[in-house]
């Protein structure tokens, strides 16, 4: 079967980056999480006081974002890949709250952006990747063979997060997430550069009813079409 490129977009915490993962383990692509390097920027910029009330100090943030290195390695015990910043592994500092409230804000730069765009056309460009995001149909890779838009009721995908932090021991409530998500797809889709919306030839799935398997063998159907195509 011909080697593709597979993007999946869709509003936070809607259970893209589990399926991408399950997906990229079971066909043997490379999958990558764009959030998560949208995320060590976020992480980074907090570490070096570069977020305060006040809002972002840009132009720092546009000076050290060359010393910013963005890898991925395959954690043999999770078979997921983890995120490392600079050589260290941030997996777990960047799905804290911390890291959620801020992330929007600094994905919403124009200079982040541009270098994170790069970087994944760069990852992605031998194929045989899955990619998920909010602009990977739209701009990292509008020619890719399979395109999905994935999406749930704020509802459900607050409770998703909930159950998924509270699990890791992090005091939080579920209005505070609900308010997050909320506030995520506000600044997601109406940023002016790189706004989430679905590709044209993107195929929907909602998954507000769905468990974590049906959507599994779902993705995997597609795959099966598109690569064969
Ligand atoms: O998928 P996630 O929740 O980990 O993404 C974190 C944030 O990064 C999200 O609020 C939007 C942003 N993001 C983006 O702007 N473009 C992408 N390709 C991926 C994520």
């Amino acid at each position: 079967m011909k080697l593709i490129t597979i993007a999946i977009d869709g509003h936070s915490s809607c259970g893209k980056s589990t399926m991408a993962k399950d997906l990229a383990k079971e066909i043997g692509y490379i999958y990558i999480d764009t959030g998560a390097m949208y995320r060590a920027v976020t992480l980074f910029a907090l570490h070096h006081g570069l977020i305060t009330d006040d809002g972002i100090n840009e132009q720092a943030l546009r000076k050290l974002l060359p010393d910013i290195m963005i890898t991925f390695q395959l954690n043999e015990q999770t078979g997921r890949p983890d995120t490392y910043l600079n050589g260290v592994c941030i997996e777990k500092e960047i799905r804290t709250m911390e890291v959620s409230k801020h992330v929007s804000p600094v994905a919403a730069l124009g200079f982040v952006r541009e270098a994170m765009v790069d970087l994944q056309r760069l990852m992605g460009e031998a194929k045989g990747v899955i990619m998920d995001g909010r602009d990977i149909g739209t701009v990292v890779f509008p020619d890719a063979e399979l395109k999905v838009f994935v999406t749930a009721s704020a509802d459900v995908r607050a409770q998703r997060r909930y159950d998924e932090l509270t699990a890791k021991g992090e005091k939080c409530t579920f209005d505070e997430i609900l308010a997050n998500v909320l506030e995520r797809d506000r600044i997601d889709s109406t940023r002016a550069i790189g706004p989430l919306r679905q590709a044209e030839d993107a195929i929907v799935l909602d998954n507000s009813n769905m468990t974590i398997p049906e959507q599994k063998a779902w993705l995997l159907e597609q795959y099966h079409r598109a690569a064969a195509e």
